[in-house]
């Protein structure tokens, strides 16, 4: 399959997630700021994310995998990979490429709430709106779009385009 429309270029990528960034920087001065990534999709937004943040600040990163056909997902998800970290009383932003349903989301901040953090944020590169199952509340947001099923900067059809510098949605009817 080919892309067929960009719809989030690198360059607008690059200025929202700065913005993000220098908002962060602001939001967590002087604070024991610990990121962590949902793996895999969010690699791409870790990587660029953490260059424009101006703190000292760790990361740690987990692996989910939710248990569902490929296009429903159940809600119920399983931890492939936990924190390196203990987060009891330090500062957690965890970073999502994307909310759909929301469901990941919302298992996760349920799973480390409990271990105390001072407090559990969440920053996602793309919210979908509209059809979140449950709502989640993230604090940092760089777009919103609407229910197109996208690829590219960390997110995959079949395993492929996460490496795409930019977001887009793939053409119908075309061959691989
Ligand atoms: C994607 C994404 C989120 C989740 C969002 O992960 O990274 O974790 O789906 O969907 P939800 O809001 O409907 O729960 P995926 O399971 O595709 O794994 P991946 O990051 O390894 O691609």
């Amino acid at each position: 399959m080919k892309i067929g429309k960009v719809l989030i270029t690198e360059e607008e990528i690059q200025t929202e997630l700065k913005e993000m960034g220098a908002q962060i920087t602001k939001d967590y001065e002087g604070l024991d700021l610990l990121i962590v990534g949902v793996l895999k999709g969010a690699f791409m937004v870790m990587a660029d994310l953490a260059r424009y943040i101006e703190l000292p600040v760790e990361f740690d990163f987990m692996a989910v995998s939710s248990y569902g056909s490929a296009t429903q997902t159940s809600g119920v998800v399983r931890i492939l990979k936990d924190l390196d970290a203990e987060i009891a009383g330090r500062h957690v932003l965890i970073v999502e490429d994307i909310i759909d349903s929301g469901l990941t989301l919302n298992y996760l901040l349920k799973a480390l709430k409990v271990r105390n953090p001072a407090s559990l944020e969440v920053a996602s590169f793309l919210t979908k709106t509209g059809i979140q199952r449950v709502e989640i509340n993230a604090r940092y947001t760089a777009f919103e779009i609407g229910s197109e099923f996208v690829v590219g900067y960390g997110l995959d059809y079949a395993g492929l385009y996460r490496n795409l510098p930019y977001v887009g949605i793939l053409e119908e009817d075309s061959a691989t």
